[in-house]
């Protein structure tokens, strides 16, 4: 015969007058609630913005995280949240044996474990079985990139390559910009053709009621369109591309969150690269680190100071369409309806639900990879 256990719960008292927090209200954070998506590395921050004095927090999937550089100059990340009275740690300082929580002073090494409690001895007293959660965190590309799928990093998933950074012959330059949207509607955004002429009216591409047409394919981890049509970048055409070449334009979206935008001329002769990976804060918040590649040979000169301010105020203008669009889903769930030139759109949603869902359906049975497929698709701008 066996004795069941007693089973003791304890209710957090949430009375006003203990001034300690409801746990009962507390929702579920995005990053255990979004299935595979969170097995990957996200870009946390650029590199040059972790140092080894002042730590830096940062939040990724509704965790907050800090960030600092430990002796020998490799990015440290442990959640920051201090074990202690919940005190964020990232206001605290540095110091030998790792990060010293602002509030008693417990300290916590590069793993997390609590190697100093002060009040507990002349010389503080270590309780290393006490652990704030870490991260495996490793620079690449000019980023600092952290694992949020707890345990071990799988390794058939690397950072996202970053195109042509530090490469011979091109020039790079990396923007971070806020936006109040989420990743799916993010990377729809960056890989989205038509509105182009209507966000975009006059600075990037304007409506000539040109057909376009286009091959989208959907690989098991990727969204590719190649575009068959002659395409120019606004005024910008006669100085990219002053022997005509032909350009080819490519959009690729790469899971979970990483968009590629190609405009090459000739033989990989000149070119300019975007490529952006979406960092989600929460559902309504995400931060994008954009690389901007570019390669023209002399005119690279005359391209340093002129194009960070053109592309600024181009993202500028989707950071006001994005968030126009993130306020409408605060106010009413989505629910899209398409057309056949949103192929891509619809592509990126199923690889993306699928993973967040992590391949099951409501009911907790499996639901089959959307199938690998191509599609011819023309659209007009
Ligand atoms: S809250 Fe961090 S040491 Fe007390
Ligand atoms: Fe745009």
């Amino acid at each position: 015969m066996t004795t069941q256990p007693q089973v003791i719960t304890i209710v957090p008292a949430a009375s006003p007058c203990s001034g300690a927090p409801s746990v009962q209200s507390q929702p579920t954070p995005m990053r255990d609630r979004c299935g595979d998506l969170k097995n990957y590395w996200y870009a946390a921050a650029q590199a040059a913005d972790v140092d080894a004095r002042k730590p830096l927090s940062v939040v990724i999937m509704e965790t907050r995280i800090v960030l600092w550089r430990n002796a020998q100059g490799e990015p440290v990340a442990l959640r920051d949240r201090c074990l202690h009275r919940n005190t964020f740690l990232s206001p605290g300082d540095i110091t030998e044996q790792g990060i010293k929580c602002p509030y008693h002073g417990w300290t916590f090494d590069e793993q997390g474990a609590c190697v100093n409690v002060p009040s507990e001895g002349e010389n503080g007293k270590a309780y290393p079985n006490r652990k704030v959660e870490s991260f495996p965190a490793q620079e690449a590309y000019g980023l600092v990139w952290v694992w949020m799928g707890g345990g071990q990093p799988d390794p058939q998933r690397a950072p996202f390559p970053m195109p042509h950074y530090q490469e011979k012959g091109w020039n790079t330059y990396y923007m971070k910009t806020h936006f109040d949207n989420g990743v799916t509607s993010l990377v729809e955004n960056f890989m989205d053709v038509p509105h182009t002429v209507f966000v975009h009216k006059g600075w990037f591409r304007d409506r000539k009621k040109l057909k376009v047409d286009s091959t989208v394919e959907r690989t098991d981890s990727s969204v590719l369109v190649t575009y068959h049509a002659q395409d120019a970048i606004g005024f910008t055409e006669r100085v990219l591309n002053p022997k005509g070449l032909p350009m080819q334009h490519t959009d690729k979206f790469y899971m979970p969150n990483n968009t590629r935008v190609d405009y090459i001329y000739g033989e990989d002769e000149r070119g300019f690269v975007i490529t952006s990976t979406c960092t989600p804060i929460n559902d309504h918040q995400t931060t994008v680190f954009t690389l901007i590649s570019y390669k023209f040979g002399w005119a690279n000169a005359l391209f340093r100071t002129f194009l960070p301010w053109y592309t600024r105020q181009v993202i500028q203008q989707d950071v006001e369409i994005m968030a126009n669009q993130g306020r409408s889903f605060k106010e009413q769930a989505p629910d899209f309806k398409s057309t056949p030139a949103d192929t891509l759109h619809v592509f990126i949603e199923s690889l993306r639900e699928h993973a967040e869902r992590d391949g099951k359906d409501e009911s907790g049975r499996p639901v089959p990879k959307p199938r690998p497929m191509t599609r011819d698709v023309v659209f007009w701008i």
